[in-house]
């Protein structure tokens, strides 16, 4: 099976990956892309989301096989240290992590939000984050995404 993930063709050997794998158990233990978390297994907290087609989706219980073919983003493909994404350098400005094992899944659901949906409202952010933080860091989270859909329209941050 072949996997598109941050633009490249991975190929994975159907004898250590079943169709059934999560898209999460291979994204980690088999592609090395560790900035996707596991934290509930169950489609409850959103450690786990990256994009596919665009769309942010719960890798913990997507099968791998339900993505191929289709394109698969992972939070390695937000930006790059010397060049981060602008909501990376919002969660920055607005120091939003704590322990910051939510985090990488609360940017992927950002960014799916904003490529959709520009400038959105308190309420739309409220709707399409659904990730779960025990630091509580929403109204950070909120906060910076206003910050960075500022910046990626083209006003100041
Ligand atoms: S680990 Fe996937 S939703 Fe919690
Ligand atoms: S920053 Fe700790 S769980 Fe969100």
């Amino acid at each position: 099976m072949n996997l598109q993930v941050n633009g490249q063709t991975m190929a994975l050997d159907p004898a250590k990956v079943p169709a059934e794998m999560p898209l999460l158990w291979v994204l980690r233990d088999e592609l090395s892309l560790t900035g996707t978390k596991f934290g509930c297994g169950v489609a409850a907290c959103g450690a786990c989301t990256v994009q596919v087609d665009g769309q942010a989706l719960r890798a913990c219980v997507t099968p791998v096989g339900a993505v191929a073919g289709k394109s698969v983003r992972t939070i390695e493909a937000l930006g790059a240290p010397d060049r981060p994404h602008a909501l990376q350098t919002a969660w920055i400005q607005h120091q939003v992590p704590q322990c910051g094992y939510c985090q990488s899944g609360m940017l992927m659901a950002a960014d799916a939000l904003l490529r959709k949906t520009p400038n959105p409202t308190d309420a739309q952010i409220d709707a399409a984050i659904t990730n779960l933080c025990r630091c509580g860091t929403y109204p950070r989270v909120r906060a910076a995404i206003h910050t960075a859909a500022k910046a990626l329209r083209g006003g100041a941050a």
